[in-house]
Protein backbone atom coordinates (compact mmCIF):
# COMPACT_ATOMS: atom_id res chain seq x y z
CA UNK A 1 0.00 0.00 0.00
CA UNK A 2 1.10 3.14 -0.80
CA UNK A 3 2.41 4.97 2.65
CA UNK A 4 0.49 8.25 2.97
CA UNK A 5 1.75 10.87 5.65
CA UNK A 6 -1.01 11.43 8.25
CA UNK A 7 -1.41 14.84 8.54
CA UNK A 8 -2.98 17.96 6.25
CA UNK A 9 -1.80 18.14 2.54
CA UNK A 10 -1.32 21.84 2.45
CA UNK A 11 -0.45 24.89 4.81
CA UNK A 12 -3.82 26.78 3.91
CA UNK A 13 -5.54 23.36 4.76
CA UNK A 14 -4.40 23.70 8.08
CA UNK A 15 -5.30 27.07 8.24
CA UNK A 16 -8.72 26.29 7.61
CA UNK A 17 -8.98 23.28 9.78
CA UNK A 18 -7.90 25.05 12.84
CA UNK A 19 -9.91 28.00 11.93
CA UNK A 20 -12.82 25.71 11.55
CA UNK A 21 -11.94 24.59 14.95
CA UNK A 22 -11.79 28.43 16.45
CA UNK A 23 -14.78 29.72 14.41
CA UNK A 24 -17.91 28.51 16.62
CA UNK A 25 -20.33 29.44 18.78
CA UNK A 26 -18.31 31.11 20.51
CA UNK A 27 -17.81 33.80 17.72
CA UNK A 28 -21.43 33.83 16.45
CA UNK A 29 -22.98 33.77 19.28
CA UNK A 30 -20.68 34.08 22.41
CA UNK A 31 -18.79 37.14 21.32
CA UNK A 32 -21.94 39.39 20.16
CA UNK A 33 -23.68 37.95 23.55
CA UNK A 34 -20.83 39.15 25.79
CA UNK A 35 -20.19 42.30 24.05
CA UNK A 36 -23.62 42.86 24.53
CA UNK A 37 -24.00 42.29 27.89
CA UNK A 38 -20.81 44.42 28.77
CA UNK A 39 -21.84 47.45 26.84
CA UNK A 40 -20.85 47.19 23.66
CA UNK A 41 -18.05 48.33 21.91
CA UNK A 42 -15.46 48.85 24.58
CA UNK A 43 -15.79 45.37 25.01
CA UNK A 44 -14.61 44.68 21.13
CA UNK A 45 -11.58 46.72 21.60
CA UNK A 46 -10.75 44.79 25.02
CA UNK A 47 -11.49 41.38 23.03
CA UNK A 48 -9.42 42.65 20.30
CA UNK A 49 -6.20 43.97 22.70
CA UNK A 50 -6.78 39.87 24.41
CA UNK A 51 -6.28 38.74 21.05
CA UNK A 52 -2.95 40.51 20.31
CA UNK A 53 -1.70 40.19 24.10
CA UNK A 54 -2.37 36.68 24.64
CA UNK A 55 -4.18 34.90 22.10
CA UNK A 56 -1.72 34.77 19.55
CA UNK A 57 1.06 34.03 21.50
CA UNK A 58 -0.42 31.30 23.30
CA UNK A 59 -1.57 29.76 20.27
CA UNK A 60 2.10 30.04 18.58
CA UNK A 61 2.71 27.39 21.43
CA UNK A 62 0.37 25.40 21.68
CA UNK A 63 0.64 24.85 17.56
CA UNK A 64 4.82 24.58 17.93
CA UNK A 65 4.69 22.31 20.69
CA UNK A 66 2.51 19.88 18.59
CA UNK A 67 4.16 20.61 15.38
CA UNK A 68 7.43 19.70 16.75
CA UNK A 69 6.74 15.99 18.57
CA UNK A 70 4.12 15.28 15.01
CA UNK A 71 2.19 13.89 17.95
CA UNK A 72 -0.77 13.89 20.28
CA UNK A 73 -0.59 16.00 23.22
CA UNK A 74 0.82 13.17 25.64
CA UNK A 75 3.65 12.67 23.58
CA UNK A 76 3.83 15.97 22.57
CA UNK A 77 3.94 17.48 26.05
CA UNK A 78 6.11 14.62 27.38
CA UNK A 79 8.79 15.66 23.93
CA UNK A 80 8.98 19.11 25.65
CA UNK A 81 10.62 18.09 28.95
CA UNK A 82 10.57 14.58 30.83
CA UNK A 83 8.07 15.09 33.16
CA UNK A 84 5.72 17.29 31.49
CA UNK A 85 3.70 14.64 29.89
CA UNK A 86 0.26 15.02 32.42
CA UNK A 87 -0.28 18.41 30.61
CA UNK A 88 -0.96 16.25 27.65
CA UNK A 89 -3.43 14.38 29.25
CA UNK A 90 -5.16 17.19 31.47
CA UNK A 91 -4.92 18.47 28.00
CA UNK A 92 -6.81 15.97 26.70
CA UNK A 93 -9.44 15.82 29.52
CA UNK A 94 -10.69 19.66 28.71
CA UNK A 95 -12.31 18.86 24.84
CA UNK A 96 -13.19 15.84 26.34
CA UNK A 97 -15.63 17.45 28.38
CA UNK A 98 -16.15 20.34 26.37
CA UNK A 99 -17.07 17.56 23.23
CA UNK A 100 -20.59 17.13 25.46
CA UNK A 101 -22.49 19.90 26.14
CA UNK A 102 -21.16 21.65 22.91
CA UNK A 103 -22.61 18.73 20.88
CA UNK A 104 -25.89 19.51 22.90
CA UNK A 105 -25.58 23.30 21.39
CA UNK A 106 -24.85 22.05 18.06
CA UNK A 107 -28.24 19.96 18.12
CA UNK A 108 -29.73 23.15 18.80
CA UNK A 109 -28.62 25.17 15.67
CA UNK A 110 -29.69 22.07 13.46
CA UNK A 111 -32.98 22.07 15.07
CA UNK A 112 -33.26 25.90 14.24
CA UNK A 113 -31.99 25.37 10.83
CA UNK A 114 -33.96 22.59 9.98
CA UNK A 115 -37.57 24.39 11.15
CA UNK A 116 -36.81 27.57 9.85
CA UNK A 117 -39.97 27.45 7.45
CA UNK A 118 -41.77 26.63 10.67
CA UNK A 119 -40.87 28.44 13.65
CA UNK A 120 -42.48 30.62 16.34
CA UNK A 121 -40.43 31.98 18.37
CA UNK A 122 -41.59 31.11 21.58
CA UNK A 123 -41.29 27.39 20.43
CA UNK A 124 -37.51 27.64 21.69
CA UNK A 125 -38.34 26.58 25.38
CA UNK A 126 -41.09 23.75 24.45
CA UNK A 127 -38.13 22.36 22.25
CA UNK A 128 -35.59 22.21 24.64
CA UNK A 129 -37.96 20.34 27.08
CA UNK A 130 -39.09 17.71 24.52
CA UNK A 131 -36.05 15.06 25.21
CA UNK A 132 -36.64 13.13 22.35
CA UNK A 133 -35.98 15.96 20.00
CA UNK A 134 -33.15 17.23 21.82
CA UNK A 135 -31.50 14.23 22.22
CA UNK A 136 -32.40 13.03 18.46
CA UNK A 137 -30.71 16.79 17.19
CA UNK A 138 -27.65 15.99 19.39
CA UNK A 139 -27.25 12.37 17.55
CA UNK A 140 -27.22 14.15 14.47
CA UNK A 141 -24.67 16.55 14.61
CA UNK A 142 -22.47 14.14 16.44
CA UNK A 143 -22.89 11.78 13.60
CA UNK A 144 -21.82 14.09 11.12
CA UNK A 145 -19.17 15.04 13.27
CA UNK A 146 -18.45 11.41 13.60
CA UNK A 147 -18.24 10.78 9.40
CA UNK A 148 -15.50 13.67 9.17
CA UNK A 149 -13.63 12.37 11.43
CA UNK A 150 -13.57 8.84 9.77
CA UNK A 151 -12.31 10.24 6.97
CA UNK A 152 -8.88 10.90 8.18
CA UNK A 153 -7.38 14.03 8.47
CA UNK A 154 -6.64 14.88 4.72
CA UNK A 155 -9.57 12.99 3.59
CA UNK A 156 -11.92 14.19 5.84
CA UNK A 157 -11.04 17.05 8.47
CA UNK A 158 -9.09 19.18 5.92
CA UNK A 159 -11.57 18.58 2.64
CA UNK A 160 -14.43 19.27 5.09
CA UNK A 161 -13.04 22.36 6.18
CA UNK A 162 -11.78 23.52 2.64
CA UNK A 163 -15.78 23.54 1.62
CA UNK A 164 -17.02 24.30 4.76
CA UNK A 165 -15.19 27.28 6.19
CA UNK A 166 -15.35 29.45 2.64
CA UNK A 167 -18.95 28.90 2.73
CA UNK A 168 -19.53 30.29 6.79
CA UNK A 169 -17.66 33.00 5.53
CA UNK A 170 -19.74 33.79 2.28
CA UNK A 171 -22.83 33.45 4.37
CA UNK A 172 -21.95 35.82 6.92
CA UNK A 173 -21.06 38.43 4.53
CA UNK A 174 -24.02 38.43 2.45
CA UNK A 175 -26.02 38.39 6.04
CA UNK A 176 -24.27 41.31 7.19
CA UNK A 177 -24.98 43.52 3.26
CA UNK A 178 -28.83 42.18 4.14
CA UNK A 179 -28.41 43.67 7.92
CA UNK A 180 -26.80 46.87 7.02
CA UNK A 181 -29.14 47.90 3.83
CA UNK A 182 -32.30 47.00 6.74
CA UNK A 183 -32.78 50.92 7.20
CA UNK A 184 -34.65 52.04 10.53
CA UNK A 185 -32.41 50.91 13.56
CA UNK A 186 -29.16 50.07 12.06
CA UNK A 187 -27.48 52.83 12.81
CA UNK A 188 -28.52 52.68 16.36
CA UNK A 189 -27.50 49.10 16.25
CA UNK A 190 -24.32 50.00 14.72
CA UNK A 191 -23.46 52.78 17.26
CA UNK A 192 -24.09 50.53 20.26
CA UNK A 193 -21.57 47.67 18.46
CA UNK A 194 -18.94 50.08 17.10
CA UNK A 195 -18.75 53.57 19.71
CA UNK A 196 -17.26 52.38 22.51
CA UNK A 197 -18.33 54.14 25.86
CA UNK A 198 -15.00 53.68 27.93
CA UNK A 199 -16.50 54.05 30.76
CA UNK A 200 -17.84 50.42 30.16
CA UNK A 201 -14.33 48.96 30.53
CA UNK A 202 -14.17 47.19 33.91
CA UNK A 203 -12.34 45.02 35.48
CA UNK A 204 -15.06 42.09 35.07
CA UNK A 205 -15.52 42.93 31.31
CA UNK A 206 -11.40 42.56 31.07
CA UNK A 207 -11.81 39.33 32.62
CA UNK A 208 -14.20 38.24 30.01
CA UNK A 209 -13.26 39.37 27.15
CA UNK A 210 -9.61 37.34 28.36
CA UNK A 211 -11.51 34.67 28.77
CA UNK A 212 -13.80 34.90 25.69
CA UNK A 213 -10.16 34.97 23.93
CA UNK A 214 -8.81 31.81 24.94
CA UNK A 215 -12.36 30.09 23.93
CA UNK A 216 -12.88 31.16 20.88
CA UNK A 217 -9.39 30.59 19.46
CA UNK A 218 -9.70 26.89 20.94
CA UNK A 219 -6.96 27.23 23.15
CA UNK A 220 -5.74 25.50 26.34
CA UNK A 221 -6.96 22.27 25.55
CA UNK A 222 -4.46 20.66 23.89
CA UNK A 223 -6.68 21.40 20.10
CA UNK A 224 -3.88 23.44 18.91
CA UNK A 225 -1.18 20.62 19.69
CA UNK A 226 -3.43 18.01 17.71
CA UNK A 227 -3.95 20.14 14.81
CA UNK A 228 -0.44 21.81 15.25
CA UNK A 229 0.90 17.82 14.91
CA UNK A 230 -0.87 17.26 11.53
CA UNK A 231 1.36 20.31 9.73
CA UNK A 232 4.34 19.96 8.31
CA UNK A 233 7.67 21.35 8.24
CA UNK A 234 6.28 23.04 5.20
CA UNK A 235 4.24 25.72 6.87
CA UNK A 236 5.11 29.29 8.55
CA UNK A 237 3.79 28.67 12.09
CA UNK A 238 3.99 32.24 12.47
CA UNK A 239 2.10 33.40 9.79
CA UNK A 240 -0.36 30.46 9.50
CA UNK A 241 -1.09 31.39 13.38
CA UNK A 242 -1.83 35.00 12.72
CA UNK A 243 -4.08 33.77 9.77
CA UNK A 244 -6.05 31.73 12.36
CA UNK A 245 -6.06 34.61 14.92
CA UNK A 246 -6.90 36.79 12.27
CA UNK A 247 -9.15 34.82 10.39
CA UNK A 248 -11.52 34.19 13.89
CA UNK A 249 -11.41 37.55 14.96
CA UNK A 250 -13.01 38.61 11.96
CA UNK A 251 -15.54 35.80 11.64
CA UNK A 252 -16.58 36.77 15.24
CA UNK A 253 -16.62 40.65 14.36
CA UNK A 254 -18.49 40.34 11.21
CA UNK A 255 -21.11 38.27 13.24
CA UNK A 256 -22.05 41.31 15.69
CA UNK A 257 -21.84 43.67 12.54
CA UNK A 258 -24.97 40.48 11.20
CA UNK A 259 -26.65 40.68 14.64
CA UNK A 260 -27.16 44.17 16.38
CA UNK A 261 -28.36 45.86 13.38
CA UNK A 262 -30.60 43.38 12.56
CA UNK A 263 -31.55 42.89 16.30
CA UNK A 264 -32.11 46.96 16.97
CA UNK A 265 -33.79 47.21 13.14
CA UNK A 266 -36.98 44.74 14.67
CA UNK A 267 -36.61 47.19 17.92
CA UNK A 268 -37.08 50.46 16.13
CA UNK A 269 -39.68 48.88 13.74
CA UNK A 270 -41.31 47.65 16.97
CA UNK A 271 -41.15 50.37 19.09
CA UNK A 272 -38.93 48.79 21.93
CA UNK A 273 -35.93 49.17 23.67
CA UNK A 274 -33.24 46.29 21.86
CA UNK A 275 -31.67 46.59 25.16
CA UNK A 276 -34.46 45.06 26.71
CA UNK A 277 -35.14 42.44 24.39
CA UNK A 278 -31.91 40.32 25.72
CA UNK A 279 -28.49 40.58 23.69
CA UNK A 280 -26.88 38.30 25.81
CA UNK A 281 -26.67 34.84 26.92
CA UNK A 282 -29.07 32.11 25.15
CA UNK A 283 -31.45 34.42 24.54
CA UNK A 284 -29.73 36.48 22.08
CA UNK A 285 -29.54 33.52 19.78
CA UNK A 286 -32.47 31.02 20.30
CA UNK A 287 -35.10 33.98 21.61
CA UNK A 288 -34.30 37.10 20.24
CA UNK A 289 -32.72 36.14 16.41
CA UNK A 290 -35.85 33.99 15.50
CA UNK A 291 -38.01 36.76 17.00
CA UNK A 292 -36.34 38.85 14.96
CA UNK A 293 -36.56 36.83 11.77
CA UNK A 294 -40.26 35.87 12.16
CA UNK A 295 -40.54 39.51 12.15
CA UNK A 296 -39.12 39.77 8.60
CA UNK A 297 -42.06 37.09 6.71
CA UNK A 298 -40.58 35.03 4.20
CA UNK A 299 -37.13 36.08 3.36
CA UNK A 300 -36.99 36.23 7.34
CA UNK A 301 -37.41 32.49 6.72
CA UNK A 302 -34.81 32.06 4.40
CA UNK A 303 -32.64 34.66 5.89
CA UNK A 304 -32.76 31.90 9.39
CA UNK A 305 -31.79 29.12 7.09
CA UNK A 306 -29.12 30.70 6.15
CA UNK A 307 -28.00 31.74 9.40
CA UNK A 308 -28.53 29.16 11.53
CA UNK A 309 -27.03 26.68 8.69
CA UNK A 310 -23.84 29.39 9.32
CA UNK A 311 -24.31 28.57 12.76
CA UNK A 312 -24.57 24.94 12.47
CA UNK A 313 -21.20 24.57 10.00
CA UNK A 314 -19.27 27.03 12.89
CA UNK A 315 -20.45 24.45 15.50
CA UNK A 316 -19.79 21.24 13.31
CA UNK A 317 -16.10 21.98 12.65
CA UNK A 318 -15.52 23.02 16.44
CA UNK A 319 -17.06 20.51 17.22
CA UNK A 320 -15.08 17.83 15.12
CA UNK A 321 -11.72 19.55 16.68
CA UNK A 322 -12.57 18.61 20.05
CA UNK A 323 -13.76 14.71 19.32
CA UNK A 324 -10.38 14.61 17.12
CA UNK A 325 -8.21 14.87 20.05
CA UNK A 326 -9.36 12.29 21.81
CA UNK A 327 -9.61 10.13 18.59
CA UNK A 328 -6.09 11.10 17.71
CA UNK A 329 -5.08 9.34 21.52
CA UNK A 330 -7.14 6.37 21.20
CA UNK A 331 -5.27 5.46 17.76
CA UNK A 332 -2.22 6.39 19.07
CA UNK A 333 -2.30 4.99 22.42
CA UNK A 334 -3.81 2.07 22.02
CA UNK A 335 -2.84 1.35 18.39
CA UNK A 336 -6.92 1.09 17.15
CA UNK A 337 -7.93 1.82 13.77
CA UNK A 338 -9.74 5.45 12.99
CA UNK A 339 -12.86 4.60 12.58
CA UNK A 340 -13.19 2.13 15.46
CA UNK A 341 -11.46 4.67 17.72
CA UNK A 342 -13.83 7.91 16.85
CA UNK A 343 -16.90 5.73 17.22
CA UNK A 344 -15.96 5.00 20.65
CA UNK A 345 -15.30 8.57 21.17
CA UNK A 346 -18.43 9.63 19.49
CA UNK A 347 -20.52 7.11 21.38
CA UNK A 348 -19.05 8.11 24.85
CA UNK A 349 -19.90 12.23 24.03
CA UNK A 350 -23.03 11.04 22.98
CA UNK A 351 -24.40 9.12 26.46
CA UNK A 352 -23.04 12.12 28.04
CA UNK A 353 -24.56 14.57 26.24
CA UNK A 354 -28.07 13.14 26.98
CA UNK A 355 -27.91 14.10 30.74
CA UNK A 356 -26.36 17.47 30.18
CA UNK A 357 -29.41 18.03 27.38
CA UNK A 358 -32.14 16.93 29.54
CA UNK A 359 -30.69 18.92 32.30
CA UNK A 360 -30.55 22.12 29.82
CA UNK A 361 -34.32 21.65 28.81
CA UNK A 362 -35.13 21.77 32.67
CA UNK A 363 -33.14 25.27 33.09
CA UNK A 364 -34.81 26.79 30.08
CA UNK A 365 -38.13 25.97 31.50
CA UNK A 366 -36.95 27.67 34.11
CA UNK A 367 -37.16 24.42 36.61
CA UNK A 368 -34.15 23.41 38.40
CA UNK A 369 -34.70 19.65 39.28
CA UNK A 370 -32.23 18.41 37.87
CA UNK A 371 -28.97 20.42 38.73
CA UNK A 372 -25.43 20.10 40.40
CA UNK A 373 -24.12 22.62 42.44
CA UNK A 374 -26.48 24.93 41.69
CA UNK A 375 -26.39 25.11 38.00
CA UNK A 376 -27.23 22.78 35.02
CA UNK A 377 -24.66 20.07 33.66
CA UNK A 378 -24.54 22.24 30.59
CA UNK A 379 -23.16 25.78 32.72
CA UNK A 380 -21.64 23.35 35.11
CA UNK A 381 -19.22 21.77 32.31
CA UNK A 382 -19.29 25.03 30.75
CA UNK A 383 -17.75 26.71 33.92
CA UNK A 384 -15.47 23.74 35.04
CA UNK A 385 -13.46 23.92 31.90
CA UNK A 386 -13.85 27.24 30.49
CA UNK A 387 -13.55 29.07 34.36
CA UNK A 388 -11.62 26.89 35.88
CA UNK A 389 -8.90 24.12 33.62
CA UNK A 390 -8.62 26.00 30.21
CA UNK A 391 -6.58 29.24 31.75
CA UNK A 392 -4.37 26.29 33.81
CA UNK A 393 -3.86 24.06 30.53
CA UNK A 394 -3.17 27.59 28.45
CA UNK A 395 -0.93 28.64 31.48
CA UNK A 396 1.10 25.12 31.45
CA UNK A 397 1.60 25.38 27.67
CA UNK A 398 3.47 28.42 27.58
CA UNK A 399 5.82 27.42 30.58
CA UNK A 400 6.74 24.42 28.57
CA UNK A 401 7.77 26.76 25.71
CA UNK A 402 9.04 29.64 27.71
CA UNK A 403 10.81 27.99 30.26
CA UNK A 404 10.91 24.15 29.62
CA UNK A 405 12.16 24.06 26.72
CA UNK A 406 13.05 27.76 26.93
CA UNK A 407 12.01 30.62 24.88
CA UNK A 408 15.09 31.26 22.97
CA UNK A 409 15.45 27.64 22.03
CA UNK A 410 11.98 27.56 20.73
CA UNK A 411 12.49 30.88 18.61
CA UNK A 412 15.38 29.48 17.36
CA UNK A 413 14.04 25.96 16.15
CA UNK A 414 11.17 27.71 14.73
CA UNK A 415 13.59 29.89 12.70
CA UNK A 416 15.33 26.39 11.78
CA UNK A 417 12.36 25.75 10.24
CA UNK A 418 13.20 28.64 7.56
CA UNK A 419 10.44 31.29 9.54
CA UNK A 420 12.08 34.18 9.79
CA UNK A 421 10.82 35.82 12.90
CA UNK A 422 13.09 39.56 13.35
CA UNK A 423 11.78 41.54 15.70
CA UNK A 424 8.90 39.09 16.91
CA UNK A 425 11.03 36.62 18.51
CA UNK A 426 12.05 38.68 20.79
CA UNK A 427 8.77 39.70 21.77
CA UNK A 428 7.91 36.21 21.53
CA UNK A 429 10.07 34.98 23.73
CA UNK A 430 9.52 37.88 26.80
CA UNK A 431 5.76 37.48 26.21
CA UNK A 432 5.66 33.51 26.01
CA UNK A 433 7.94 33.41 29.21
CA UNK A 434 6.88 36.49 30.97
CA UNK A 435 3.88 38.19 30.47
CA UNK A 436 1.23 35.44 29.14
CA UNK A 437 1.26 33.63 31.78
CA UNK A 438 0.77 36.10 34.37
CA UNK A 439 -2.00 37.61 32.81
CA UNK A 440 -3.26 34.05 32.22
CA UNK A 441 -3.04 33.89 35.87
CA UNK A 442 -4.49 37.06 36.80
CA UNK A 443 -7.53 35.52 34.75
CA UNK A 444 -7.54 32.20 36.64
CA UNK A 445 -7.28 33.83 40.09
CA UNK A 446 -10.15 36.65 39.54
CA UNK A 447 -12.13 33.84 37.40
CA UNK A 448 -11.99 32.11 40.44
CA UNK A 449 -13.15 34.70 43.22
CA UNK A 450 -16.00 34.94 41.28
CA UNK A 451 -17.15 31.48 41.41
CA UNK A 452 -16.55 31.19 45.36
CA UNK A 453 -17.25 34.71 46.11
CA UNK A 454 -19.70 35.55 43.71
CA UNK A 455 -20.77 39.42 43.68
CA UNK A 456 -24.11 39.95 45.45
CA UNK A 457 -26.60 42.59 45.93
CA UNK A 458 -24.95 42.84 49.42
CA UNK A 459 -21.18 42.83 47.98
CA UNK A 460 -19.04 39.36 47.68
CA UNK A 461 -20.28 36.49 50.04
CA UNK A 462 -18.97 33.04 50.35
CA UNK A 463 -20.60 30.22 47.71
CA UNK A 464 -20.43 27.05 49.00
CA UNK A 465 -21.19 25.85 45.38
CA UNK A 466 -19.00 27.87 43.79
CA UNK A 467 -16.36 26.09 46.05
CA UNK A 468 -17.30 22.38 45.34
CA UNK A 469 -16.69 24.14 41.51
CA UNK A 470 -13.38 24.71 41.88
CA UNK A 471 -12.54 22.06 44.04
CA UNK A 472 -14.57 19.43 41.11
CA UNK A 473 -11.90 20.93 38.68
CA UNK A 474 -8.56 20.47 40.46
CA UNK A 475 -9.90 17.21 41.58
CA UNK A 476 -10.10 16.41 37.26
CA UNK A 477 -6.59 18.08 37.32
CA UNK A 478 -5.33 15.36 39.93
CA UNK A 479 -7.02 12.70 38.31
CA UNK A 480 -5.49 13.39 35.26
CA UNK A 481 -2.06 13.72 36.76
CA UNK A 482 -2.05 10.70 38.43
CA UNK A 483 -3.38 8.14 35.85
CA UNK A 484 -0.46 9.93 33.79
CA UNK A 485 1.93 8.93 36.54
CA UNK A 486 0.51 5.42 36.91
CA UNK A 487 -0.17 4.15 33.34
CA UNK A 488 1.55 6.45 31.16
CA UNK A 489 4.94 7.96 31.94
CA UNK A 490 7.24 5.03 31.77
CA UNK A 491 4.90 3.67 28.23
CA UNK A 492 5.02 4.76 24.56
CA UNK A 493 2.10 6.77 23.84
CA UNK A 494 2.68 6.50 20.11
CA UNK A 495 2.90 9.49 17.73
CA UNK A 496 1.31 9.98 13.93
CA UNK A 497 3.15 7.74 12.24
CA UNK A 498 1.12 4.71 14.53
CA UNK A 499 -1.99 5.71 12.35
CA UNK A 500 -0.17 4.82 9.06
CA UNK A 501 1.21 2.04 10.56
CA UNK A 502 -1.87 0.88 12.04
CA UNK A 503 -4.18 1.55 8.86
CA UNK A 504 -1.78 0.15 6.56
CA UNK A 505 -1.44 -3.46 8.21
CA UNK A 506 -5.53 -3.18 8.53
CA UNK A 507 -5.26 -2.83 4.43
CA UNK A 508 -3.94 -5.52 3.69
N1 LIG B 1 -13.44 28.00 19.59
C1 LIG B 1 -14.76 27.51 19.52
C2 LIG B 1 -15.75 28.61 19.48
O1 LIG B 1 -15.41 29.74 19.36
C3 LIG B 1 -15.17 26.70 20.65
C4 LIG B 1 -14.35 25.61 20.95
C5 LIG B 1 -13.99 25.50 22.20
C6 LIG B 1 -13.95 24.76 19.99
C7 LIG B 1 -13.22 24.51 22.51
C8 LIG B 1 -13.17 23.78 20.28
C9 LIG B 1 -12.79 23.68 21.57
O2 LIG B 1 -16.91 28.36 19.61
Amino acid sequence: MEKKKVGFASGIGFVLAAAGSAVGLGNLWGFPAKTGANGGAAFVLLYIASVLLIGIVAMIAEVFIGKRAQANPVTAYKKTGKNMGWVGLVAIIIPAFISCYYAVLGGYTVKLALSSFDWQPEKFATFAANKGDVVLMTAIFIILAMVVIMGGVKDGIEKASKVLMPALFVILVGLVVYALSLGKGVSDGLSFYLKPDLSAISGQAILAALGQAFYSLSLGMGIMVTYGSYAGKEINLVKSTAMICIFDTLVALLGGLAIFPSVFHYAAVQGVDATALGLGGMTLMFTTLPLVFADMGMIGQVLSLFFFAMVTIAALTSVISLLEVATQFVIQKFRANRKKSIALVAAICFLVSVPIGISLGFALNGKDSFTVFGMDLLSLFDTITNTVLMPVCAFLGCICVGWVIGAKKAVSEIEADGVKMGWFGGVFAVMVKYVTPLLITVVEIFGLRDLIFPEGETGRTFSANGLYIVLTAYALVAIGVIVYFIFFRNSETGSNKDEKVIESVVVE
